[in-house]
């Protein structure tokens, strides 16, 4: 594998600047305090070039990911753009023998996953996922709690969010740009829940219902509109279970995103706080509640450098970031043809 003596040696780049979330930004930004040198950007729009030009004085610009890979020395690439887009932007990126990271999703289908890992093998570079949200402060917590055995046995994670709401009329909305309602938070609510569930899964099923918002006269997507709703349920070989559901249907949400049931006690996560319930020998409940920990979404990039430089263990490795993709592929297949789907690993 490539790599490198010191982070400085590593000359890093971004495809997509975009303005919804400044992600481009956060990116660089990141990879700069990591130590690595950013030296690129590629994006097809003009007007975000510039901002990048203003947010990096000195750093050097094209329009396409072709041109940058053929005149830049880059090394490592992070595609920052919809998510339709991830796959081939990437195989470009490691056929070009640059290392290369893909915002989530990592793809979105398990076979553009799997012929991602595979260029990153016969080129000898490194592909992995920017899950930032892996070392997000509540899941952390979550994972000290179920880690000291407090609320006992792990035996299901549901995870849900949304409310009753018309879809907005950016890219997101769009399936067949975003691979459908579960691709853009789900993917980081199934990182947390696999991270907490380690068994192996056997298979998901999957649920969908569509067609009402898509229905409205002012619809931005009338003919390739997200599920209103869907929903999967992963099995695993320990008869856990993990359970999502993404709606813009449901006007009474339970509280809580993150809620892990164990045989003594359930942990829940809000926005704001936590709070863990334990039920004592005598049938009564002690309730903790408290702030979530800070973020430590910083870390990605910190591992990056270590693994280039030092060959430290990928923390979130080709194959993690397969994981998520390949049960929401399964969930979406699942729905459509009613039943459920075996989980299949490399
Ligand atoms: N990890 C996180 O916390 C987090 C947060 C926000 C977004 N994201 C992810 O980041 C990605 C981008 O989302 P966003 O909100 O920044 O979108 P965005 O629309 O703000 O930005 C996307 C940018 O990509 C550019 N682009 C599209 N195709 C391109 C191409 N072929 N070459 C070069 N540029 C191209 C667009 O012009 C646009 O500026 C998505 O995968 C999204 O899920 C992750």
């Amino acid at each position: 594998m490539k790599t490198y003596s010191t982070p400085a040696q590593i000359k890093v780049g971004v495809v997509g600047y975009g303005g919804a979330f400044n992600m481009g930004r956060q990116h660089l930004q990141q990879m700069k305090d990591a130590g690595m040198t950013p030296v690129a950007v590629a994006e097809v729009d003009p007007a975000r070039l510039a901002v990048a030009m203003q947010d990096f004085p000195g750093i050097k610009t094209y329009a396409t990911v072709a041109e940058m890979l053929e005149e830049s020395d880059v090394e490592l690439v992070v595609v920052i753009t919809p998510h339709n887009t991830h796959a081939t932007l990437g195989l470009q990126i490691l056929d070009a023998g640059r290392h290369c990271i893909l915002e989530k999703p990592m793809a979105i289908t398990t076979a553009e996953c799997d012929f991602l890992i595979d260029a990153a093998k016969k080129h000898g570079v490194t592909v992995s996922t920017y899950h930032n949200r892996h070392w997000d402060g509540w899941i952390l917590k979550a994972l000290d709690v179920v880690r000291s055995g407090v609320i006992g046995n792990v035996v299901r994670v549901d995870l849900r969010m949304g409310g009753h709401a018309k879809p907005g009329t950016w890219w997101r909305s769009s399936r067949s740009v975003s691979g459908g309602v579960l691709y853009d938070w789900g993917v980081h609510l199934l990182e947390y829940a696999l991270q907490i569930i380690t068994a192996p899964a056997t298979e998901v099923s999957g649920y969908a219902a569509e067609g009402h918002w898509a229905a409205q006269p002012d619809a931005a997507y009338p003919n390739d509109a997200n599920e209103d709703e869907a929903q999967l349920v992963v099995r695993f070989e320990t008869g856990q279970r993990i359970n999502l559901t993404i709606t813009t249907l449901d006007a009474t949400l339970k509280r809580g995103f993150v809620e892990i049931v164990g045989t003594k006690g359930t942990h829940l996560i809000e926005w704001g706080e936590y709070e863990t319930t334990v039920v004592q020998p005598d049938g009564s409940r002690q309730i903790t509640k408290a702030k979530n920990p800070p973020d430590e979404g910083y870390r990605f990039y910190q591992n990056i450098a270590a693994h280039l430089t030092a060959g430290e263990p990928l923390v979130i490795t080709g194959e993690w970031a397969r994981r998520p993709i390949h049960i929401l592929d399964l969930a979406m297949q699942s729905a459509k043809q009613g039943r459920a789907l075996p989980v299949v690993y490399p």
